[in-house]
Parts: C-alpha cells; structure tokens; sequence
C-alpha cells in the first residue's frame, strides 16, 4: 500500500468533483490543464466513468455526492411524460429540463434511456449529450445499467453505514426510472435470443470495433443490472415484468454459460463442429465454421484456461478477450464459479499479454492489417495496441481486484496494484497506455483522468476492507 499515492488520489478525485447550485453532482471525465476548447467532452461527467468515482465515494463514507448524482441523472432520463413531482435534485432537475424537446433530428428519444454524458455550464445549464454530440453520434446502452448498479451499491452503502433513512430507491421517482430502463432493456426486438441485441460502440468502446449485436460487456451489465433491480423493485402486481426480468435472468445466464464460454474443451468441440445444419436440433444453432477459430486460441488457453467470448452471432464468434465483460461476468455470478477460477487461471497465465506493464488489456488481440482497416473504418486512434484497440486501461483495476476477490484470488490484484503503483503517479493518471506491453502513456490519452484515479482508490479500498465488495455483489446463486 502507497500511501502518499493514496492521499494524492484522493486530493485529485476531489478536485474532479462537479457542482450545480453548490451541490456535488459529479466528477468530470479528466481534470487537465489543457484549455477548454481542446478538452472535447472529457469536462462532462459520464454515467460510466463515475461509476468507480461513486464506488470510491461510497467506501470514504461521502454518500451524498452518490445520491445527489443518482437525482440529477434520474431527471434527466428520456421520460415522455415527464414526472415532475418528486424529490431533491430530481424535482430540481426536472424543472430545468421542463420543455426541452428529447428528440434528435425529429426522432423521439426511446423512453427510458440516460445520457452518456452531461455537462453543467458556467451558467448552471444542464447540457446532457444522449449520443447527440458525441463523436460518432454513438447511442449509451450502457448508462441506464450502470446507473442501476451505483443505486444498489448507494443503497447497501446505507444499509452497512447504518443511515437506512437515506435510501432512496423506494421513492416514486426512482421506481419509475428504474421500470423504464428494464423497459426499455427488455422490449421485443428482431431476436430470438435472452441477450441484448445493442447498436455498435454503445458502451466504453465508444467507437467502431466490430462490437455491435451482442456484445459480452453489455450482456454482463445487463445481467448485473437485472438482479440489482430485483432487489430495489417494490413488489407491485401491476408491474408484471418482476416474473419477466426473473425468466429473463435464467435464460440469459444459461446461454452466456453454455455459448460463450471457451475452454480448450470447448474449443476441440468447435473444431468438429457440423455445419450446414438445418432444423431446430441442429447442434451448431450459429453455423459456425470451424476454420474461423484463430490459431492463437487453443495455446493460449492452454488446459487450465477459459474465458468468454467478446461476441456471437451468425457463423461469428468473436474470440477476442474483452477484460471488463469477462471481470464483469465473475463480480455478478454470470459466470460459474468454475468458470470464473478458469478466467483467473488464464488472467494468471496470460499475464504478460494481459497486463505486461500496465493493468489491464480492455481487449486481446488487437485487430491488425487488413483487420484494423476495415473492422474500424482506419480509427488513428485505434491503431493497433493503442486505446480500444489493445490499449491498457488502468480504471480496471477496480474490476480486477473484485474478481480476484470474488474468487479468493487476492494476490493476482496485489501484484497488480504494485505494477500500476511504478508508474500511475508519475505518468499523471493517463487514460490509457498503448504498445504491446503497455508501456508507453496513450498516444492520445488525457492525463489526471478521473476513472483511473478512482479504480485505483476503488482497488485499494477492497484491499484494505473486503467487505465492499458487497456492495456491488450479491449472495451466490451457485
Ligand atoms: C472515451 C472512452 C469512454 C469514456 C470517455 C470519457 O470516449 O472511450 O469509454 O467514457 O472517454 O472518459
């Protein structure tokens, strides 16, 4: 443990910290002296990135930046009729934003969905950005369910600090936010399948990388945010979905156990896989062919390895190891317990490829060649090894050590806070680091980036006191 590292995280975390009307609300993405117009959006507060700030907030017992962001979110969710009553910031909000129209280009906004971001002016104006502005005009599956995660954590905070009278979720307004995300999470799509069928770049890898359908990040949220929202619904008959999001639950952890799974098992049954196969018996359901398995893969996993996939669809299996989807999967039980010593295994195993200098890899292998150019449309910023593409993000460390602990595998998130201990503080908290290894500070990262000060204060807190770690995990089902 570092501790002038910690006390200088801490000092930076609260310097992120973004106000309206004097109330803490949020922190901004990254706090560089860069000038504002060079900035781009990285002075909002993004739904995603304060998870872990959030997180940090909650285990320094300061709950009421947590809660004040969990109102002021909440008033800005796409919500057609617009409840105004309500309480705190909420009701707050919700006046501000009264009368503003939630469409873009003449389309309504899907009711029920967060913003990826929001910006609080110099003039207190509240400008979210529900993919509007962002680059690539890219849509936030992904806030509504983070969004849901923070209020289970904000509320078992106030159950073990012993303050239950701050709870929140019970509240009118947070039962009917909470309805229209799973809303709007389990309407009927074009798909027969229990995962969630998402835009491309609809979560952190906001940009293109072939991460469009049903991506394993977005299926790992989901399932966390379905059982999050299991404990915070009120019984209520008129609300049916309860057995829906129940059923749904079951299904969706049952597939994602059996098709995404890779194990070398697994991997010598592709190999022999039939195709071409009609009819609903038909073994390989996504006609997958077996000369699509890349020849890294089976050395890779070795025998004591597995991981699940980043992606499935028609005769695609992406085998690319996406880490957040695959971290995500041991915190919330997605994965078995099996499953998940089998990722640790490889984690362990692969640990100069995943995270070589710099926890962690966000995915393995990069796309190269021919690959990087059409699959991400020739992004300079994802150039091989850099950024999405292979790039290493230290915000996972948070993710890390919860699994790592999840699975009483403690020493594989001690080794790796020391690693990032050598140089986070000296490279002033990039963003991420590019190269093979993970050596070098990203070619275009921002220094002093809230999310990797805070999964690193996350990291160390779970270290210090694992009892965190429940709150934001759950009773095993196994
Ligand atoms: C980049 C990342 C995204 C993050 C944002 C703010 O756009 O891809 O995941 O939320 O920066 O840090």
């Amino acid at each position: 443990m570092n501790h002038r590292m910690l006390e200088e995280a801490k000092a930076r975390l609260k310097q992120s910290i973004m106000t309206y009307q004097q109330k803490p609300v949020g922190t901004v993405a990254a706090k560089e002296a860069t000038p504002k117009e060079e900035q781009l959006n990285y002075g909002h507060c993004f739904i995603r990135d304060f998870f872990p700030s959030g997180l940090a907030f909650l285990m320094q017992g300061e709950r009421g930046i947590v809660r004040n962001f969990l109102e002021f979110t909440l008033g800005l969710q796409s919500d057609k009729t617009g409840l105004k009553s309500g309480e705190g910031l909420f009701a707050e909000v919700r006046r501000t934003w009264q009368g503003k129209e939630l469409q873009i280009d003449g389309i309504q906004l899907g009711e029920g969905l967060m913003p990826a971001s929001f910006e609080v002016t110099s003039k207190q104006e509240i400008e979210p950005d529900f993919g509007q502005r962002a680059i690539g005009r890219v849509t936030p599956v992904d806030s509504g369910l983070w969004w849901i995660i923070l209020l289970g954590a904000y509320e078992k905070a106030c159950q073990i600090d012993n303050h239950p009278e701050e709870k929140i979720a019970h509240r009118e307004e947070f039962q009917r936010g909470i309805k229209l995300i799973l809303d709007i999470c389990l309407s009927k799509r074009f798909d027969m399948t229990p995962t969630m069928l998402v835009p491309e770049a609809s979560f952190m890898i906001d940009r293109r990388m072939a991460v469009y359908g049903h991506p394993l990040e977005i299926q790992a949220l989901f399932h966390h945010a379905l059982r999050s929202a299991c404990d915070q619904l009120l019984i209520d008959e008129k609300y049916i979905k309860i057995r829906e999001i129940d059923k749904r639950l079951s299904l969706l952890t049952k597939y994602i156990r059996e098709r995404y799974w890779l194990d070398p098992k697994r991997l010598r049954a592709i190999y022999r896989y039939q195709t071409e196969e009609f009819g609903e018996t038909a073994l390989n359901k996504f006609n997958i062919y077996e000369n699509s398995v890349p020849e890294w893969v089976l050395p890779w996993v070795d025998r004591k390895g597995g991981y699940l996939a980043g992606n499935l669809g028609v005769g695609w299996i992406d085998f690319r190891f996406f880490s957040q989807g695959n971290l995500l999967a041991i915190i919330s039980d997605l994965a078995t317990p099996e499953q998940a010593q089998m990722i640790m295994n490889l984690i362990e195993m692969q640990s100069s490829k995943l995270i070589g200098n710099m926890p962690m890899k966000l995915c393995y292998p990069a796309l190269v060649n021919r690959d990087w150019e059409s699959v991400t449309g020739c992004d300079p910023k994802n150039i091989p090894w850099s950024y999405h593409n292979g790039g290493s993000w230290p915000v996972l460390l948070w993710s890390l050590t919860a699994a790592a602990q999840k699975t009483k595998r403690v020493d594989v998130a001690k080794k790796a806070i020391q690693l990032a201990e050598k140089y986070l503080s000296d490279d002033q908290w990039p963003e991420y680091y590019d190269g093979e290894e993970g050596a070098i500070i990203g070619r275009e990262a921002r220094l002093y980036q809230t999310w990797t000060i805070a999964g690193y204060l996350v990291a160390n807190y779970l270290i210090q006191n694992p009892n965190y770690l429940q709150l934001f995990t759950f009773d095993s089902l196994d």
